[in-house]
């Protein structure tokens, strides 16, 4: 018998860097979030290639029962007075679930269920961060630093944005040096 030792992807929990061959990169820019932050005018003063986030996600096989695992890096910074933020989404498995692990940096995830109902969670180096089925979900920097947090979730589970045109219930912005969450009305 021939027993296979290899050596797997590694992420390094100081600042989320993956070791691994075949990871494959996406950068979400300014210019992709139209509509995503309340202050349009902001939005429009800012080059539509300023990056706002990245993500890098291992290779790995798809189907049902196979996972995925990508780490997200979240620039800091504010379009107005509003904190960088991913565009969020419902999976389009409804059921399915995920898990977030904070590593780097400060924020906060906003977790939303199909009523609307919506909360926070405090994202911190080493915070686990269950998220059930039919949560909508978005991380929100409101640090200094690169928010850099790893997720695992199934590979079937895939993503949502349309049914979100609502969008959240709640924003996270800065008020006089401290962090504000404020309710959105209508939507
Ligand atoms: C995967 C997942 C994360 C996000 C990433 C970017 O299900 O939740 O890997 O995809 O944080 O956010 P979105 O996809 O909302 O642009
Ligand atoms: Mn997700």
């Amino acid at each position: 018998m021939s027993i296979s030792v290899s050596t797997p992807p590694s992420v390094a929990f100081l600042n989320g860097q993956f070791s691994a061959e075949n990871v494959i990169k996406k950068v979400t820019r300014s210019g992709d979030l139209r509509g995503v932050f309340h202050d349009g005018d902001s939005w429009q003063a800012i080059s539509p290639e300023t990056p706002i986030y990245e993500v890098e996600m291992l290779r790995s096989p798809q189907g049902e029962g196979e996972l995925y695992a990508g780490v997200t890096h979240l620039q800091p910074g504010r379009v107005g007075d509003e904190f960088y933020m991913t565009r969020g989404h419902f999976h389009q498995r409804r059921e399915q679930g995920e898990v977030y692990f904070g590593l780097k940096g400060a924020g906060l995830l906003l977790l939303q269920d199909e009523k609307g109902d919506a909360r926070l969670e405090r994202v911190s180096p080493g915070s686990v961060h269950i998220i059930p089925g039919f949560s909508a979900h978005r991380l929100i920097n409101t640090g200094n630093e690169i928010l850099s947090a790893l997720a695992v979730w199934p590979s079937i589970a895939g993503h949502d944005y349309a049914s979100l045109t609502q969008g959240f219930a709640l924003r996270v912005v800065e008020r006089g040096g401290k962090v504000q969450v404020r309710e959105v009305q209508n939507g």
